[in-house]
């Protein structure tokens, strides 16, 4: 887990058990404006204390208070005079360490459950603005199931007659229920009120003032030194090389390699961003030749994984030398990496995306890493992005792998075979840009099959290949859907790709949902 930094922004440490839910309470937390970070739940009250919070947050989680080696929090945050609030898991651990007891339920809740809330002292506090009586969303075994005169029951659901307590001297409110998921309609106004009714937090956490902070934050770190960053064309590359140039002007130097792979006018786009609008010292490497030289006669997808990640680091190693007093290394590293590569042992699973790291850069380089957006989640990011003025088509743009067009043209990597795909995939995004439907969509982009078809076009017999069509929903990539896109839609991209293409004999539109199917083909 990341360590604790102290901070003299108004936070509110939520300690993570390990609920799959975690993140969502952060974010939640974040939208009503207060600066969440997670923390380890074992942490000292001293620590926590020293990260300016204004209220504490217990995080729900899969083991029971019961079981010996159930994680436990320091049970001094209790006397740190904050107000604490625990969900779930977090309302048990609680609950006992203040003299309640937790039993299994007789019978668990999972999914929605009627909450009825009492007329009790200090239910106000919780419950402004929730009708009394109101859908929740509940995913546990283990309950409550005794409390002491100290405690004071303020909402039950049939199942669960403890479904929210506070205590009678202590500020602490716990909910059996999450009220960070969606299907916890009134979820987000019962946090809210937490916040602002018994932290009486001030409601800081705005991008604006994110930026100020980040950018004294960058110009204490970097002082008079130099930083190179290396631009993808993806958003967080971009966002983070917009806020350093906002700190540091010219001592920021942006690398960019167009490796041959980019999608139609990338790299024009990347340009006339950075250099032309925000007057960044740009470096744009053409390293097409050397990109498909290394791949000729590759077709085995990790393998050409492997080849494009070693030759971005060869050639950004050797740009990077020319660069004088270069010092400082700037990464768009996001706040769900910085939690992911945490240690601790809740933790599970949570580096599926290993493989990923393609354009990622080595440790041995010897820089030293300026990471702005290690705070930020990713929607956070693109709203950093629009108040830092970056165009909406680079704010907004689909995720693109690092690999490029290489895992998206199947079978051998070829010049000709990249033009074809890059001009198929340019008609794919105009027509659903042009329909409404970029930002509904999660990914959208075209695939060369390595497979021939035939076609009549006029008189003549043509034999060309299959151009398929792949577009997804999703919010996380770890799972989707693919789009039901409008049939006419489709039509009118099936028509002009062979229309104006000339050499496709044949479109199809991808139904694969992940799992079992991935996004990419390869
Ligand atoms: P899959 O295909 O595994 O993709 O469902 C999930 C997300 O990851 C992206 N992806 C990659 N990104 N290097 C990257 O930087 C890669 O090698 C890579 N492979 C897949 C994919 O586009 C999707 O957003």
């Amino acid at each position: 887990m990341n360590q604790i930094k102290p901070t003299v922004e108004e936070t509110v440490p939520i300690l993570d058990f390990g609920s799959q839910y975690v993140q969502l309470i952060a974010r939640r937390v974040r939208e009503a404006g207060v600066r969440a970070i997670l923390i380890d739940p074992t942490s000292s009250a001293e620590a926590i204390r020293s990260l300016n919070p204004v209220g504490i947050i217990l995080s729900g989680g899969p083991s029971s208070v019961y079981q010996a080696d159930a994680p436990r929090c320091d049970k001094n945050i209790f006397d740190l005079g904050l107000p604490i609030l625990g969900i779930c898991y977090g309302m048990q651990i609680a609950a006992e360490i203040l003299g309640g007891k937790v039993k299994k339920g007789n019978a668990g809740e999972y999914g929605s459950a009627r909450l009825t809330i009492a007329n009790a002292p200090g239910a106000d506090d919780l419950f402004t603005g929730v009708p009394s009586s109101t859908s929740v969303w509940m995913s546990h075994g283990d309950q409550v199931n005794a409390l002491g005169s100290d405690f004071i029951p303020l909402a039950a659901t049939h199942d669960c007659p403890l479904a929210a307590i506070r205590h009678r001297s202590r500020n602490f409110f716990g909910v059996q229920f999450h009220p960070e998921v969606t299907h916890t309609p009134h979820g987000g106004k019962i946090l809210e009120n937490f916040l602002y009714r018994v932290c009486k937090a001030s409601g800081t956490w705005q991008m604006g003032n994110f930026m100020e902070l980040s950018t004294e934050a960058i110009r204490r770190q970097v002082g008079s030194g130099r930083v190179i960053c290396g631009l993808s064309g993806g958003v967080d590359s971009a966002v983070a090389a917009a806020l350093i140039h906002r700190a540091i002007g010219d001592q920021l130097t942006c690398i960019f390699v167009d490796n041959g792979l980019l999608r139609k006018n990338e790299r024009q786009n990347v340009e006339s961003t950075f250099r032309d609008h925000f007057h960044i010292d740009l470096r744009v490497i053409d390293a097409e030749d050397e990109f498909l030289s290394a791949l000729h006669g590759i077709t085995e997808p990790q393998q050409k994984r492997k080849i494009i990640g070693k030759v971005f680091i060869d050639i950004f190693k050797r740009e990077a030398k020319t660069i004088q007093d270069a010092r400082f290394l700037a990464q768009g590293t996001l706040y769900p990496d910085v939690i992911e590569s945490g240690q601790g042992y809740w933790r599970t699973a949570a580096n599926i995306k290993l493989h990923h790291n393609v354009g990622g850069l080595p440790a041995e380089l010897g820089f030293d890493l300026v990471e702005p957006l290690r705070e930020l989640f990713k929607d956070e990011v693109r709203r950093l992005g629009e108040v830092l003025g970056l165009p909406e088509t680079m704010v907004w743009r689909h995720p693109f792998p690092g690999p490029g067009l290489a895992v998206r043209c199947i079978g051998e990597i070829t010049k000709e075979r990249l033009e074809l795909l890059r001009d198929a995939d340019e008609i794919f995004l105009e027509e659903v840009v042009a329909a409404g439907l970029y930002r509904s969509t999660a990914q959208t982009f075209a695939v060369l099959l390595p497979v021939q078809s035939v076609a009549v076009m006029g008189d003549d017999r043509s034999y060309n290949p299959v151009i398929a069509l792949r577009s997804v929903d999703s919010s996380d990539f770890m799972t989707a859907d693919w789009s039901r896109l409008p049939y006419d839609l489709l039509a009118r991209v099936s028509n002009r790709i062979v229309n104006e293409l000339r050499t496709v004999s044949r479109v199809v539109y991808d139904v694969t949902s992940k799992p079992p199917g991935t996004i990419e083909w390869e």
